[in-house]
Parts: structure tokens; sequence; C-alpha cells
């Protein structure tokens, strides 16, 4: 193998042994290093350590030909977490495929504000709509294992593979179900209420480019700006909420004043924007209900 060409099983043969170092080497002109060595981890099904501490070890042509087939979809673009199947999200690991959004960084943030909501010292109802991958609502049934939590989500796709991931994790307190948000909820109420609906607006641009045109437009695109599933979301959270229950939703980066808007008109109180890590206005919420004395 040699200087900047790209990886070859044909052209290497059989008869030239490729080790793990030179093969990441060769991938690492094409694609970005690190992409390269989680795309060589999920083909050899090991940890990172073990690439840096294996370096010269010689791959089977099997390997080297697999590796070469997600190089290749690399390079067109499809993101990683699709061709491993895997995303870490918080502190787990979870399953991903093309029916779910790939779990965000931002959206851990969703989920630390929830768990500074839901008390430790008694049993309390939570909802995730749209749950997707089922990331939110698992990361928190685990770190809240006296939560009884349902997740709801439009895509039956999606919802086989949350259902995995719960599964994953033997997790006893959380549900899923399909629906549009809360058509299937008559009387239940909740503590707290969580939600990374899809915000981005008809026709950007961003997602033509990168991962996005990879992943399921239901879960990326809304109508009216961005906005209508935001807007469906806080018109109908109080009829679902417990007294002085927190609706919590993750949003785009201009959308925090318009979150605070509607949660004031609806009549929500304690209303807080939280940023990500970036600085970007990430997770705006309230409270409903009779404000405490
Ligand atoms: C931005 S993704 C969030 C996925 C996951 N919660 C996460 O944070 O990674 C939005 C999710 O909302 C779901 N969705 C879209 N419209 C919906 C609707 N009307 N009712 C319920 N779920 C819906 C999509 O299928 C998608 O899984």
């Amino acid at each position: 193998m040699t200087g900047n060409t790209p990886v070859s099983a044909q052209q290497e043969g059989v008869s030239t042994p490729v080790t793990i170092g030179e093969l990441l080497q060769s991938a690492a002109s094409v694609i970005d290093r690190v992409d390269a060595r989680w795309l060589l981890q999920s083909v050899l099904n090991v940890n990172a350590a073990f690439l840096i501490t294996h370096a010269e070890l010689l791959l089977s042509m099997e390997q080297i030909v697999y590796f070469q087939q997600l190089l290749a979809r690399r390079v067109t673009g499809e993101p990683v977490a699709y061709l491993t199947g895997e995303r870490g999200f918080y502190d787990l690991v979870f399953e991903v495929t093309p029916a779910v959004l790939i779990p965000r960084p931002e959206t851990e943030l969703l989920v630390e504000m929830a768990l500074s909501k839901i008390p430790l010292d008694r049993r309390c109802n939570i909802l995730d709509l749209g749950t997707g991958s089922g990331v939110v609502a698992i990361t928190i049934a685990k770190h809240r294992p006296d939560a009884y939590v349902t997740a709801v989500d439009l895509s039956p796709l999606a919802l086989a593979v949350a259902r995995r991931n719960a599964r994953r994790y033997s997790m006893e307190n959380v549900v899923f179900i399909e629906a549009d948000w809360f058509s299937c909820f008559v009387r239940e109420k909740f503590d707290v209420i969580v939600a990374n609906p899809p915000y981005i607006v008809e026709g950007d641009p961003h997602l033509e480019a990168d991962g996005l045109r990879f992943e399921p437009s239901v879960a990326l695109v809304a109508q009216n700006n961005g906005l209508d599933c935001i807007c469906r979301i806080i018109a109908q959270t109080p009829d679902y909420l417990e007294q002085s229950g927190w609706l919590m939703l993750e949003h785009g980066y201009d959308q925090a004043d318009t979150c605070r808007r509607l949660l004031d008109k609806t009549g929500f109180f304690h209303i807080f924007t939280k940023s990500d890590l970036a600085g970007i206005d990430r997770v705006t919420g309230g409270q409903y209900g009779l404000v405490p004395a």
C-alpha cells in the first residue's frame, strides 16, 4: 500500500498482507481519520485501544473487503452511525438504523434538564414525544428507575429500533406507543413532558448537505417555518400535564424566542432557555398550572 491511494483489496491481492495501521493510514487519505477508526472498530468488533495496540496485526481478506465497502459508503456521505449501526448517547450506546434520527450530543441537554426536574423521592410519570431510537426515554428511565416513562412516535420502524434499545438495557419502566403526538391519550397526566420534535424548515439547504440527507425527513422537517410540531405540542400539553408539571423542548438555533412566546401565551410560567455546549439556545421549557406561592 503506498502513498495516498485508498486501500483496495483487489489491488493488493490476497498475497499482499495489510495491517491495521496500514489500512487506517490509507483510509485516512479519503475519509476523516476518526471515522476510519470507528469503521474498522465495527468491522473487527474491537475497541479503540485494540486498534492502537495491534497496529501491526494482519487483516484477513474478508475484513479488508468489508471495510472497503463501508469506506466506499462513507465517501458518499453516509453517516458513520448508520454504517456501524450504533451511536453513543449520554452514558449508553444505542442501536441506530436509517429509520431513526442519529442521536445528537446537544439532545443530552434535554435529558439533563428533564433529570433535574424529576424528583428522586416519588414515582413520576414522564412522556417523551417523538422518541425515535428511544435515547431520551431510555436514558431518563435508566437514571430514574422509579419513574415510569411513556415514549411516543409516529414511525413504527423507529419504534422497533427503540424497543430493541430498551431490551438491550432490560428496561422495565419504559413503554413505546405508536401515535401522532398526544392522540393516544385520553386522561393520562404526566409530571414532565420532553420532546425533540422535527424543527428544520422545509427546503433548508442543510438538508441536502452532510449526513442529513440520509436521515428520515419525518424526523427533521416541520411545516410552518419549522414550527408546526413545536406549536402543536405546546398547544396540547396543558391537557396532559400534572399541576405544576414541566414541558421541555429541544429546538432550532433561532427558535428559542418563539418557543418562549408560545409557552407564555399558553399559560406556562418559570419559562427558561438553556444553551448547548456550542453556546446555542437549544432547550426551552416551562411549568404549567398554578404558580406556586
Ligand atoms: C428529531 S427526531 C427525535 C428523535 C429522538 N427523540 C432523538 O432525540 O434522537 C423527531 C422524532 O419525532 C417523530 N415524529 C414526527 N412527527 C411526529 C408526530 N406527529 N407524532 C409523533 N412523533 C412524530 C419522528 O418520527 C422522529 O422520530
